[in-house]
């Protein structure tokens, strides 16, 4: 594309790194408009040396991670060309679009972008944060193959830090072992995996590398950025000779805390995370996935110790809770999810297809594995219709020994009440972690009107039963 704009030449020039010095913005000043062209393509890639070079799916924003950074109450202008062989959209996820901007297709109301066609979506910049947009359109497919992209909404608040971006994923292989292994998107075909914990690669990688180089303040906190943008994995990221407090939950600040036991982070989810070397040693991240170990390391660049830079940063990071998302007290709906395994021993049948209840065979046959209320087959819907501003709550019982990540679409959700002992009771989230069996209650102030998806973003789940939408009016 010949036309560049200012954002794209500047987000190349930065790397990713830290602006700084952008100007403030007065919220509630007019906002202004900033350009941003966003190409999907084939682009040979190579992950490092473990995997052969081989076609990735990417938004060309030229960038790593393919960032668009903005101010928060700015509106971005995204230029989008689909240079791809398949149609596809975007989705902005965790940003509050209009009816029509939010990338989902057919009664959503987003257009299919087709081969060589273009696109304008216009996102404004409600919420600071670090978000990010992908492929809304054979999601599983589109996302694990890399069509992804952060999306990182200043705050000219916030003590402004380093920052290390760290986008994870894992990537579907074959081969006999390292240095020797070949990507297989057959993978992505529909298969059992679905039924269990979704589709994992073998390979995971930490901003499009093995290899990652992760670096550190030289001094002071570092603000670490991270996105889980695997389709299936769920990380729990911890650290090794440094202090580390959470500052945001998917992007949306909240009361820092201390990250003593690695939480549940799920696909979409991101967590910004301030680290300060701390001990002897390299200060390394490990990426484990749910109870098993510790998992892969990964260092950081050296970076000195000093006691009390940290601390001193944390109280510049204030909740965010933006008025018009402030769950009322007493809702004027409550509806329940229940997040279940097709049943075993349920008199009428395993599960519900067009409204009929059939066997197990059937089910399992046509890749149906998830019910949402006893619906098999993403049938279920409006959950609930209600109107902007009213508040609703949500009960969510997950029926199942396997973790879901309910995600809300336009939405920022509270956890009011839960099970479980990971959920942080009381910051705003746009997508949550289940692990197995617990219960909780979310709570949201209705934002504004459109048909909003709620999703497990566990993708091969979504596409085997757990997706549906409520309506706002
Ligand atoms: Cu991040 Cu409906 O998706
Ligand atoms: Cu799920």
């Amino acid at each position: 594309m010949s036309k560049l704009s200012r954002r794209t030449i500047l987000n190349a020039a930065t790397g990713g790194l830290c602006v700084a010095g952008l100007g403030a913005l007065i919220p509630g000043r007019a906002a202004t408009l900033a350009n941003v062209d966003v190409v999907a393509r084939s682009q040979q890639t190579s992950l490092g040396r473990a995997v052969r070079p081989f076609d990735r799916w990417t938004y060309d924003t030229g960038t790593t991670n393919s960032i668009i950074r903005g101010q928060f109450g700015e509106t971005i202008q995204a230029n989008f060309l689909n240079r791809l062989d398949a149609p596809t959209t975007v989705h902005w996820h965790g940003l509050r679009v209009s009816k029509g901007m939010d990338g989902v297709s057919g009664k959503f109301g987003s257009p299919l972008v087709q081969p060589g066609e273009t696109f304008e979506y216009q996102v404004p910049l409600r919420d600071p944060g670090t978000h990010w947009y992908h492929s809304h359109h054979d999601s599983l497919n589109q996302i694990a193959r890399g069509l992804y992209g952060l999306l990182i909404v200043e705050n000219p608040q916030e003590p402004s830090l380093f920052e290390q971006v760290l986008v994870f994923d894992d990537w579907t292989v074959m081969g006999p072992g390292r240095g020797n292994y070949e990507i297989n998107w057959t993978k992505l075909e529909p298969s059992l995996a679905w039924g269990h914990d979704g589709v994992k690669g073998r390979v995971l990688t930490i901003n499009g590398t093995v290899n990652p180089r992760l670096e550190l303040a030289f001094e002071g906190a570092t603000r670490l950025r991270m996105l889980n943008a695997a389709t299936g994995r769920v990380f729990r990221p911890s650290f090794e000779n440094a202090r580390a407090w959470v500052v945001a939950m998917d992007g949306y600040t909240c009361q820092p805390f201390e990250l003593s036991e690695p939480l549940f982070f799920g696909p979409g989810q991101r967590l910004d995370v301030l680290l300060e070397p701390a001990g002897l040693g390299r200060t390394q991240l490990f990426l484990g996935e749910n109870l098993f170990g510790k998992g892969t390391g990964f260092e950081f660049g050296l970076g000195l110790e000093s006691s009390g830079a940290l601390a001193e940063t944390l109280p510049g990071f204030t909740p965010y809770a933006p008025a018009e998302l402030q769950p009322e007290l007493r809702a004027s709906q409550r509806v329940t999810l229940d997040m279940s395994e097709l049943y075993r021993d349920h008199p009428e049948g395993a599960g519900k297809v067009k409204g009929e209840w059939q066997d197990w065979d059937s089910l399992v046959n046509s890749h149906r594995y998830w019910l949402f209320n006893d619906v098999a087959d993403n049938s279920l819907g409006p959950l609930f219709t209600g109107r902007v501003g009213e508040t609703v709550e949500v009960d969510f019982v997950n029926n199942s020994a396997t973790h879901h990540v309910m995600h809300f679409h336009g939405q920022h959700v509270k956890v009011k009440s839960s099970t479980s002992a990971s959920h942080e009771i009381g910051n705003f989230r746009d997508s949550i972690t289940f692990e197995a069996w617990p219960k909780a209650t979310i709570a949201m102030k209705l934002d504004r009107p459109g048909l909003r998806p709620l999703h497990c973003h566990i993708l091969g789940h979504q596409v085997s039963g757990m997706f549906t939408y409520y309506e706002v009016t």
